[in-house]
């Protein structure tokens, strides 16, 4: 699925239930040592995907620890993301000299609970999910923003550092092409001497297969 949205840049591994042969390192191990069974689980296979994504942009399997705000830390020179969600676990890793924002996001192809949709979305998003959901009832539209709006955040959060509310971006889908866009309305992160900017409108693109809704967001790094 995962192959399907993204550039062939990315590297991507994902699975629908639990590997059995993934195994954590001990420093990851001691972060999930109080868990529950479900989140030990979640934690494990996607960091089992993460490492087979590593091996494929031709990195060494390596612990992936969390940063200040929950973010997976990749190596040097290196951008991910990882998800999960019942039913599906995924990473996704490039080279930044390739991509310098990347964001993925999976949920269940279900709607959302009561009262989630007014308060994750704009005024516009909300007719619009509303809309949507009368006339091509068949994708939860409510569920896909939520995810949208998932994936705009893992992708922002690790480059700018800059933490977003729901309503610090405004999402736009294109429900045939499979795509959306999202323009960011927080004000703008500074950022360390040299990097490139972060960009004003995010692209990115959507799936839904069966039970899963799946979000994906790759910035090309400038050439
Ligand atoms: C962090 C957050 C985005 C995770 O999304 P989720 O749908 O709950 O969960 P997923 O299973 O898809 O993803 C979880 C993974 O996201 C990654 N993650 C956590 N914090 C992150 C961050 N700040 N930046 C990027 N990735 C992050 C982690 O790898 C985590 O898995 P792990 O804990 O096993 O390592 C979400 O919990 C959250 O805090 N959202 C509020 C912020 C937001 O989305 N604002 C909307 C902006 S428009």
């Amino acid at each position: 699925m995962l192959r399907r949205i993204l550039p062939s840049c990315v590297a991507v591994a994902e699975c629908r239930g639990d590997a059995p042969e993934a195994a954590l390192y001990p420093e990851e191990a001691a972060l999930i040592s109080t868990a529950a069974e479900a989140r030990r689980r979640e934690f494990t296979t996607v960091r089992h995907c993460a490492r087979r994504a590593m091996r494929e942009l031709g990195l060494r399997a390596a612990p992936v620890l969390p940063s200040r705000h929950g973010a997976p830390r990749w190596p040097d020179q290196v951008v991910g993301s990882l998800t999960h969600c019942p039913g599906y676990r995924g990473g996704a890793l490039a080279r930044s000299r390739d991509i310098t924002l990347l964001g993925i996001d999976a949920e269940p192809h279900r709607p959302l609970p009561d009262g989630v949709l007014d308060a994750i979305a704009l005024p516009g998003e909300r007719r619009l999910v509303r809309a949507r959901l009368a006339r091509r009832g068949e994708v939860c539209w409510d569920r896909l923003l939520f995810s949208a709006k998932e994936s705009v955040y893992k992708a922002w959060n690790p480059y700018t550092g800059q933490r977003l509310e729901f309503e610090d971006a405004s999402i736009a889908f294109d429900p045939d092409a499979g795509t959306f866009t999202a323009h960011l309305l927080a004000p703008r992160p500074r950022l360390p001497a040299g990097a490139p900017p972060a960009p004003d409108l995010l692209e990115g693109r959507w799936l839904v297969r069966e039970d899963v809704v799946l979000t994906a967001i790759a910035v090309p790094a400038p050439r």
